[in-house]
């Protein structure tokens, strides 16, 4: 599978302390002379144009706490060959940055949201309940500015929001965004258990015993999500199931961490330094970058498959990686 899609975390830090992805305290973060600038992030993207990349993702931990993201936003858009620049958020800031993101250039927006009840998203996030209606007031907000289709993000976890996935459906046609399900994942380990997971298959079945056979929407999809409407509700839901299906033969994706390696699969410890180009005490090459990143790819190529019986290889916390 061709490499299109990178996925670009600009921050480890987050304004959150959601249960399976950060320790309550957590106070450590990479420090800021590690982080790569913007300048830093451009040539690396510019680089894997060349290479076939047409679509960028920002995560973080939560991007938006990192300063003027939208200045970076803008200078990915100005490289040829990147088609699309997306961004992976929990929404807090969403409602003050949507206008700016838009203006630079910013396509789309992924909110993670893993219930609909203040309450429960105080406990999960850490965050208080204030900070739900936030998020809501930026997903209507990402919506209103045109960053669409607006995507909201829900991972499942056994006896904390399997009781709200017709609340999901409801909020999908209400909202119209789509609510895409996702697996709870052995990374960041903590809250991870057995007894906590839900496979995709449970939801799929509520649903269609529900509102009847799910009808699958068209889409040009980059992704491993699959989007369907829900009988008549005027909902849209897609599935990732992250730990119950391997779909490592259509994995198109690399990831960047904050501090500039480049890892071929969420799932993998394997990492390329390309900070350590970037920064060479020799003076960067673009040419030396592009034999890295090129190395890397091939290496992916041969790994992909392999890399996810490796599952127990993942050290790094969630927050690090940007999902
Ligand atoms: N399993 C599944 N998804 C996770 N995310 C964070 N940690 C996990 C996990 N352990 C999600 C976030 C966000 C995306 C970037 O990754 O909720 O939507
Ligand atoms: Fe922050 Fe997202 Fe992790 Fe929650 S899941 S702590 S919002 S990075």
């Amino acid at each position: 599978m061709a490499i299109s899609y990178l996925r670009v975390s600009v921050t480890d830090r987050c304004n959150f302390r959601c249960r399976y992805c950060m320790p309550e305290g957590k106070k450590e973060f990479i420090p800021h002379p590690e982080i790569l600038r913007y300048e830093e992030i451009a040539e690396v993207v510019r680089v894997f144009s060349q290479f076939g990349v047409t679509s960028v993702r920002l995560t973080g931990g939560e991007p938006l706490v990192r300063k003027g993201l939208e200045s970076l936003v803008y200078q990915l858009k100005e490289i040829d060959g990147i088609k699309e620049v997306s961004l992976t958020t929990n929404g807090f800031f969403l409602e003050e940055k949507a206008e700016a993101l838009k203006e630079a250039g910013l396509n789309r927006v992924n909110v993670s949201l893993d219930t609909l009840n203040p309450e429960k998203f105080s406990y999960i996030t850490r965050g208080g309940e204030e900070a739900f209606y936030r998020v809501l007031r930026g997903i209507e907000k990402a919506r209103n500015v045109g960053l669409v289709p607006v995507k909201v993000n829900t991972v499942l976890i056994k006896g904390f929001n399997d009781s709200e996935i017709e609340d999901f459906v409801r909020f999908s046609a209400n909202f119209g965004v789509e609510v895409r399900f996702i697996e709870l994942m052995p990374v960041g380990g903590q809250f991870f258990s057995r007894e906590n997971f839900i496979p995709i298959s449970t939801v799929r079945e509520l649903l269609e015993e529900k509102f009847g056979e799910l009808q699958p929407v068209k889409t040009v999809k980059m992704g491993p999500a699959k989007s369907f409407r829900v009988g008549d509700t005027g909902a849209v839901v897609g599935f990732i199931p992250s730990v119950s299906q391997h779909f490592c033969s259509e994995c198109n994706r690399v990831r960047l961490t904050s501090d500039g390696k480049l890892r071929l699969c969420l799932m993998s410890d394997r990492e390329i330094d390309l900070k350590s180009v970037l920064r060479s005490p020799e003076g960067y090459s673009e040419e030396m970058l592009k034999k890295v990143i090129a190395g890397a790819l091939l290496l992916k190529k041969n790994v992909n498959g392999i890399e996810a019986l490796e599952s127990l290889g993942c050290s790094r916390k969630m927050f690090t990686i940007g999902g």
